[in-house]
């Protein structure tokens, strides 16, 4: 219909949207004032800071917050790829504290959302304010992609809000102009778009992973000790997916801790310790997942291994809902 009723000719590419989208940013920041950005070392903001960084590589300026809710070796793995890109303007703000503090006692899912939603715009912001005092920042890039905008925005009255926030904007007294060049982008376009720009493979096809991290694959409180298990865990699932060649198959994989606890046996001793769920789905942009079919063989292997080797994780499930009616992830 749209090809041969409508004429329209098939002249939209991703080779052609590369330039494209570097010149209109260019052109959109070509006042030579500074770009302000937070970066999470996910697919979606990487692009982006790419795009800004070819656009006008001189004044962009990068923020990673480390807000301790990352997954084991994270924040150096960032540090490292961003050093290796030649971005000019990259700090690290170790707020990992702050966060934790915040969060102890809260065992509430939007409760969690909201307050690291919240700190992350106390933290950001202080620093933006730091960094406008030295240098002329007028813009701020952000990395929402499409379905972000469908899943939080309430883009129609007949669309609810599914969870809160899935990015977080500045407040208005900032005077910062947003820019958002994925804005019309799938999830898939964008790894396409990565792609031409040159990023590691790896990096492109990542899984994602959200912004309020690990707090929301831990129902009920985010403790230290918590973290450390759903961590343990978490690498051990992934890199077993990857050495099967089962990662590149999946959507998103990762480990969350239930809030109870249950009894097992280890030698001679009873155990009463916690349960890991292992969520892995397929999908093409997030907005419906199956789960995904992993060999039995491979989930044993798995399980096995988080038991023998994480302390305080006794028992292993697998996740088998489908979204809808089910979220990817756990809160
Ligand atoms: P759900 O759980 O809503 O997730 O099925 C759909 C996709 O969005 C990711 N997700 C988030 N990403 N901040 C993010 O940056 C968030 O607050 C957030 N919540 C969910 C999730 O990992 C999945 O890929």
């Amino acid at each position: 219909f749209v090809n041969k009723i409508c004429r329209s000719e098939k002249d939209w590419s991703m080779k052609d949207l590369k330039p494209a989208l570097i010149s209109e940013m260019r052109t959109a920041t070509a006042n030579g004032k500074g770009v302000l950005m937070a970066v999470s070392g996910g697919v979606d903001s990487l692009v982006t800071a790419v795009i800004m960084h070819r656009a006008n590589p001189d004044n962009l300026y990068l923020v990673y917050v480390d807000n301790g809710l990352m997954r084991n070796g994270e924040t150096n793995e960032i540090n490292k790829l961003f050093q290796k890109m030649g971005f000019k303007h990259f700090e690290i703000i170790d707020a990992k504290a702050d966060f934790l503090d915040k969060l102890k006692g809260v065992n509430d899912p939007e409760e969690k959302r909201r307050i690291i939603g919240h700190t992350f715009i106390e933290v950001f912001e202080k620093k933006a304010l730091a960094l406008k005092k030295k240098s002329d920042i007028q813009f701020l890039a952000q990395g929402t992609i499409y379905p972000d905008r469908i899943e939080s925005a309430q883009p129609s009255k007949a669309a609810s809000k599914i969870k809160s926030h899935h990015n977080v904007t500045l407040p208005e007294k900032m005077h910062l102009k947003i820019i958002e060049p994925l804005k019309e982008l799938y999830k898939d376009e964008v790894r396409e778009l990565g792609e031409e720009l040159g990023i590691p493979k790896e990096r492109v096809w990542r899984h994602p992973f959200p912004g309020p991290g690990l707090a929301i694959r831990i129902l009920g409180e985010v403790t230290e000790d918590r973290l450390r298990v759903l961590r343990e865990a978490d690498e051990i699932f992934i890199s077993e997916l990857k050495k099967e060649g089962q990662y590149d198959k999946i959507w998103q994989a990762f480990a969350a801790l239930l809030p109870v606890k249950a009894v097992g046996v280890m030698g001679d001793s009873r155990t009463y310790e916690n349960i890991i769920s292992l969520r892995a789905v397929t999908s093409k942009d997030a907005m419906t997942a199956d789960w995904a079919k992993i060999p039995y063989d491979t989930l044993e292997r798995i399980s096995t291994k988080i038991i023998n080797n994480v302390r305080g994780a006794n028992r292993v499930l697998y996740d088998i809902s489908q979204k809808p009616p089910a979220t990817i992830e756990y809160e």
